[in-house]
């Protein structure tokens, strides 16, 4: 496979059971959502895995730990993008409980050349002072991508993560041609966009399958 600049992509084979899951057409909605909810949780560990340290003393049962680590710096905002990022949101809070969330309403102009229009944006006030992980079911074309990710920039945030369930290779380019500092954070990476812009071989419409819609 194709190497990336700044992707992470999470291997562990836990994460690829599932994903070869999500990929069934056989998976049901409830099992879906699940799946997505376990497969973000492993994902967000990846995502948080460069968060600062400091050391902290501590008074143990049994006497004194110096040196003992805790979280410093930056604390973190997820921005799912709906609709098939909020699939994700349980999953990222269920390891960073403390973290804010922000919403962002964008979806694909198809009568627009494919242009990302945006129609909900709320973001924590604080959002410059937190580190940014958006949320995406899939990375796609990369058109909403790069929307969520010049959005959240324009509102302060400095350091800002894209994870998804999947992506491909247009969508990787996409969102690094216009935001090489977005690292992105993913559970596979398949072959391609076909020519109504789905991946494939793909899970199909992420959302529609997320919440029975179809
Ligand atoms: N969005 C989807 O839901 N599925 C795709 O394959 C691509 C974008």
């Amino acid at each position: 496979m194709e190497k990336f600049e700044n992707v992470i992509l999470c291997d562990h084979p836990l994460v690829q059971h599932k994903i070869s899951l999500l990929h069934d057409k056989n998976t049901g909605s409830k099992e879906f959502r699940e799946l997505v909810h376990e497969v973000s949780m492993f994902m967000c560990y990846e995502a948080t895995r460069d968060l600062p340290l400091k050391d902290v003393t501590i008074q143990t049962p049994l006497g004194e730990l110096s040196n003992s680590k805790i979280i410093s710096g930056r604390k973190i905002a997820f921005v799912p993008i709906m609709r098939a990022g909020l699939g994700m949101v349980d999953g990222a809070l269920a390891l960073v409980p403390t973290a804010k969330v922000g919403h962002v309403g964008i979806y694909r102009d198809k009568q627009n050349g494919n242009t990302a229009a945006d129609y909900y944006c709320k973001l924590p006030f604080d959002i410059a002072n937190r580190e940014v992980v958006i949320l995406d079911l899939m990375l796609a074309t990369g058109v909403s991508a790069v929307k969520a990710a010049e959005i959240v920039k324009n509102a302060g945030a400095k350091t800002v993560k894209f994870m998804c369930v999947l992506a491909c290779p247009e969508g990787i380019n996409a969102l690094h041609a216009a935001h090489p500092d977005v690292q992105i954070v993913c559970g596979a990476i398949d072959e391609g966009l076909n020519e109504d812009l789905y991946i494939v071989p793909g899970i199909g419409d992420g959302g529609d399958r997320l919440f029975g819609t179809k």
